[in-house]
């Protein structure tokens, strides 16, 4: 029976206690780690679309967007900290409701860590151009710095050069990133700390600067596209934009994957996550509230008055109207051009500098993830093994990282950043689904195991989160909800034609311990040491 297939859990923890870590780890440390991957380009960038999706309303969306990660936060830790080990949402599931939904979760983390990564980068590359554009007046030409526009006609996928065709920078530092990972650069832990306070310093002042100036007559109306947006739209109004903010907490999984190097992590990973999570929330709605405050977040129309999509081939004609050009929504830096729009530009372009410096480090959290879940997905016989074959200079899985980077380089050059956060987020959404799912599962089927952090209120949370993950799921624009099926039915052929012979556990290899290499290269998640 296929579903039967589940990785025991005592060789899990096994695995764990052989690998015997160093364990370093303390909450304030955590919990540094999870801002430094939280914090990023859904504050920095994506509040601009979010705005365009919701207007004012988008502090609703905030909040809806944070109380989901909370509840999955939840979840997320009680199975964190009963199975401290490497391979986050994917091994969690292996062990609780089998193989195939592994895969798959394993199959839906590709669209969170990699294309987060482009994401990201293309966030980076805006915030890149106008600081550039600021300081010494030099335009790279739209054609090379934005990709083309995906959509739907019908059924049809249909490209629309109309916004841009390559975008350059995001190719760059994409790349960049790829090849510090590939000759081994992990950050470090201090490294780490200071890129978390550059990116808290620039929010603090970016709240600082905009709420004394904050015109209330900005926050009306506060819900021009409603909560679910105009019929025949998707993905709009209040809780369309918290679907695609909900990019903006992506990254808490990260103190998950750290559990095998914290110190008690039975008490320390759920107040990293929650910690993390709950300091990000305050930020994030501070900085919506100043921003829409200090000079409106009104969405643009369409040419002809429609309600246009964030990243649309409509919405960049609007936007590249004189009357609209200046407007929040239209920014891809929309932090720093508030800030330069209420007469700070200096400010802005040092909030800008701040995120070209910080946001690299959330990209190679992202790259890394994922060539962590290929190793532990390898190591199970998922995939090849050869996949993740060690460079004997390097000590680094340098031939996955390089296919991870150029992929992630190549989605990076052709989407616009709102479409790939989406897209990353339906993946998220999936993987957090089945978390909840595990951890209600595994209560149920091994109720006495020891649970060094229980959920509270399980039978509620659980609950919550899968209501939460489904309900923004189904908010998402129709483009980003379709990838997921289409990417799950794509990973469903790459099983049976391989992983599913392959298997070591379908093989009766229970053996799980790390292969050599991988300790050697792969100790830390960056930012920890
Ligand atoms: N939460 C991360 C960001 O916003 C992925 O960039």
């Amino acid at each position: 029976m296929i579903f039967g297939r589940v990785k025991p859990l005592d060789a899990i923890l096994a695995t764990a206690e052989k690998k015997a870590l160093h364990r370093s780890l303390g909450p304030v440390q955590l919990t540094l780690l999870g801002v430094g991957a939280i914090i990023g380009t859904g504050i920095f960038v994506l509040t601009a679309a979010a705005a365009q999706k919701a207007g004012p309303g988008m502090m609703w969306s905030f909040i809806i967007a944070g109380a989901v990660c909370a509840v999955a936060a939840l979840c997320y830790s009680e199975l964190a900290s009963m199975v401290p080990v490497s391979g986050s949402a994917y091994t969690y599931t292996y062990a609780v409701v089998g193989e195939l939904l592994a895969w798959m979760v394993g199959w839906a983390l590709i669209l969170e860590y990699a294309v987060a990564a482009s994401a990201v980068s293309v966030g980076w590359s805006g915030y890149f151009m106008g600081l550039v554009k600021s300081v010494t007046g030099l335009e790279i030409p739209q054609m090379l710095a934005a990709g083309p526009t995906w959509g739907l006609n019908g059924w049809m996928p249909t490209l629309d050069f109309s916004t841009g065709i390559v975008n350059v920078p995001a190719i760059v530092v994409a790349l960049a990133v790829t090849l510090l990972l590939m000759i081994g650069t992990t950050e470090s832990a201090r490294v780490n700390a200071v890129l978390v306070a550059i990116k808290v310093v620039a929010l603090t002042v970016f709240i600082a600067l905009t709420l004394p100036v904050l015109k209330t007559g900005n926050f009306s109306p506060f819900t021009p596209n409603g909560w679910f947006g105009p019929a025949g739209t998707s993905g709009m109004g209040v809780v369309g934009a918290a679907a695609s903010i909900f990019f903006a907490y992506v990254g808490f999984d990260a103190v998950s994957t750290a559990a095998e190097e914290t110190k008690n992590p039975q008490r320390n990973v759920p107040i990293g996550l929650i910690g993390s999570l709950a300091i990000c929330t305050i930020f994030y709605l501070l900085v919506a509230a100043g921003a829409v405050g200090a000079m409106g977040a009104q969405p643009v129309a369409g040419i002809d008055g429609s309600v246009v999509q964030p990243g649309s081939a409509g919405f960049t004609a609007a936007c590249q109207l004189a009357a609209n050009k200046e407007l929040l929504v239209c920014s891809n830096e929309a932090l720093a051009h508030v800030l330069r729009q209420i007469d700070w530009p200096v400010v802005g372009n040092a909030l800008g500098l701040a995120a070209n410096l910080a946001l690299p480090s959330v990209i190679l959290m992202m790259l890394f993830g994922q060539t962590r879940i290929f190793f532990v997905m390898a190591r199970d016989g998922l995939l090849p093994e050869k996949l993740a074959s060690i460079h004997p200079k390097w000590k680094t899985p340098h031939i996955v990282t390089m296919i991870t980077g150029v992929g992630v380089a190549i989605a990076a050059a052709l989407l616009p950043v709102g479409q790939l956060a989406d897209i990353s987020n339906s993946g998220t959404l999936f993987a957090f689904f089945m978390v909840s799912i595990a951890v209600l599962v595994l209560r149920v089927k091994d109720p006495g195991r020891h649970r060094p952090f229980r959920t509270p209120f399980i039978w509620v949370v659980a609950p919550l989160s899968l209501v939460g993950c489904a309900a923004l799921y189904f908010n998402l624009p129709l483009e980003a909800m379709l990838v997921l099926p289409v990417w799950g039915g794509i990973g469903l052929i790459l099983y049976f034609a391989y992983g599913y012979r392959k298997s070591h556990v379908g093989r009766g290899i229970f053996d799980v311990s790390e292969p050599e290499a991988y300790e050697e290269i792969a100790p830390s998640v960056p930012g920890t040491h």
